[in-house]
């Protein structure tokens, strides 16, 4: 159920050695060009990267938050040309998502790695570090890295009773007890 697709994803940082198999990759990628895009402008690109000196590379993005990248079997950078839509932040975001949860529904953990907005160094953007790794042209702009493989680590699914259920509303904002 994708409910429970839902409550069992978590982000996982640590990885097993196992390769992914092309067939599952291959999933994953055709499921984030299924995403939906505004005015279904796609201007979104995915860069699927394998090779470990090019993830230990850009485990470097940024100066704490990616390292784990390092010890993944495979990132997908996530990218959108600017000027094919205005709302390419959501259609990037909406891709990343339904990329992780593409990962989760064929046994394989991930985690998103903020790259838009984010920087290397005090002084140089993730993403001018991110676009120098791999010859990205200058008018893309990158939003992040999914970092994806077997999980090495085990975490809880989410629990319902935890669930923030304040913020949801019924009818008008003042209602909380809704369920
Ligand atoms: C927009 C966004 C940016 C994130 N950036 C990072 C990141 O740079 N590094 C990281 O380790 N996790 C990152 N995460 C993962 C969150 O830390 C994680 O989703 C959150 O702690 C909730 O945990 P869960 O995914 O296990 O439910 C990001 C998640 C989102 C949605």
């Amino acid at each position: 159920m994708f409910y429970e697709l839902l409550k069992e994803r978590r982000s996982i940082r640590k990885f097993m050695d196992t390769k992914v198999e092309k067939e599952k990759i291959d999933i994953i990628l055709k499921s984030a060009l299924l995403s939906p895009s505004s005015r279904s402008r796609r201007p979104w690109e995915f860069i699927a990267i394998t090779d470990m000196e090019v993830l230990e590379k850009l485990s470097l993005c940024r100066e704490h938050s990616s390292a784990f990248l390092a010890g993944a079997p495979l990132g997908i950078v996530v990218i959108a040309d600017q000027d094919a839509c205005d709302v390419w932040i959501e259609d990037t975001s909406i891709a990343s998502i339904i990329i992780q949860l593409a990962a989760q529904s064929i046994g394989l953990g991930s985690c998103w790695i903020q790259v838009r907005q984010r920087y290397h160094t005090e002084d140089k953007k993730a993403e001018d570090y991110i676009k120098e790794v791999l010859n990205i042209p200058d008018k893309y702009s990158v939003e992040c890295i999914i970092a994806i493989g077997y999980p090495a680590e085990s975490k809880s699914p989410a629990r319902e009773e935890d669930l923030k259920y304040e913020k949801i509303h019924l009818e008008n904002m003042k209602r909380v007890d809704i369920l």
